[in-house]
């Protein structure tokens, strides 16, 4: 785990990683977006401090990485690509209160998410994430068995109902066992924001795995939680990981951007 470009300090055994030495409102070069490939394969969430970016930058940041994905919610002016997650006294909700794997209602989910914090609580305001290749590798032998070959869904509904109980949302079918397409190790796919229930099961039966499986996997020795500090930013895969917003700190503001970078279709 040593880059050309850029030093990583490790937060966890299991994930997470401070990355030191890269300026990210500036264009990266090849050798720097290479060694952040390589870091995120290798800590599943990377974090940043001092980066002032602002929608622009934070755009050409995301590009480096692949398309951007617009988000079922609506992205800010003239620039659909990055949302405004915003969180202050009159907020009724906030994005990720529940464990979640982003976007895991659509057929095809982001290969990961990066968010910029400009404001911030005086306290609080945490994010914790959570990997998924240990949720995997921590099951029995037995339900590994299980749940191999088995297909879940994801309902846009469950995570955005909430925001606007009008809305249209996508809904999607995937594995509940998947395989990274780049470290080829397995991961568990379900989480409580997304995943209504597994298929082809009774539906007593997918309520109790599904909130077995759900707990598994917010288990505190599967987790790095980030304390942000205002121009902090985190980039996670989202193929490995599940996050959670702690919203601890109403009535204050809490606010930066996001994007969100196309996933690959043979994530399966
Ligand atoms: C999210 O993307 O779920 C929000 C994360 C955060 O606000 O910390």
């Amino acid at each position: 785990m040593t880059y050309q470009t850029i030093e990583a300090q490790r937060l966890t055994p299991t994930l997470g990683a401070i990355i030191r030495g890269i300026d990210l409102t500036k264009t990266l070069s090849n050798a720097q977006v290479e060694d952040l490939h390589a870091a995120i394969a290798d800590h599943q969430v990377i974090f940043f401090r001092d980066q002032r970016l602002d929608p622009d930058s934070l755009r050409r940041l995301g590009r480096h990485f692949g398309e951007l994905q617009a988000h079922a919610l609506k992205g800010m002016e003239g620039y659909p690509e990055v949302r405004r997650l915003h969180a202050d006294a009159s907020s009724k909700h906030v994005s990720g209160e529940e464990w979640h794997t982003d976007m895991s209602c659509i057929p095809v989910p982001p290969m990961g998410s990066i968010l910029y914090m400009h404001t911030l609580p005086p306290l609080g305001g945490d994010t914790v994430f959570a990997s998924m290749y240990s949720a995997y590798d921590t099951l029995s032998e037995h339900m590994k068995k299980y749940l191999e070959g088995l297909t879940a869904t994801h309902d846009g509904k469950l995570a955005f109902g909430r925001f606007d109980p009008t809305g249209n949302y996508p809904v999607s079918t995937h594995p509940v066992i998947r395989t990274h397409p780049v470290t080829k190790k397995k991961v568990l796919f379900v989480n409580r924001g997304f995943t209504s229930h597994i298929n082809d099961v009774p539906k007593d039966e997918s309520d109790a795995i599904l909130a077995y499986l759900f707990k598994h996997c917010e288990n505190a020795y599967f987790q790095v939680r980030f304390c942000w500090e205002q121009h902090s930013v985190a980039f996670w895969d989202n193929r490995c990981t599940q996050h959670l917003a702690i919203w601890d700190y109403f009535p204050n503001v809490r606010s930066g951007y996001r994007v969100q970078i196309e996933g690959t279709a043979e994530a399966a």
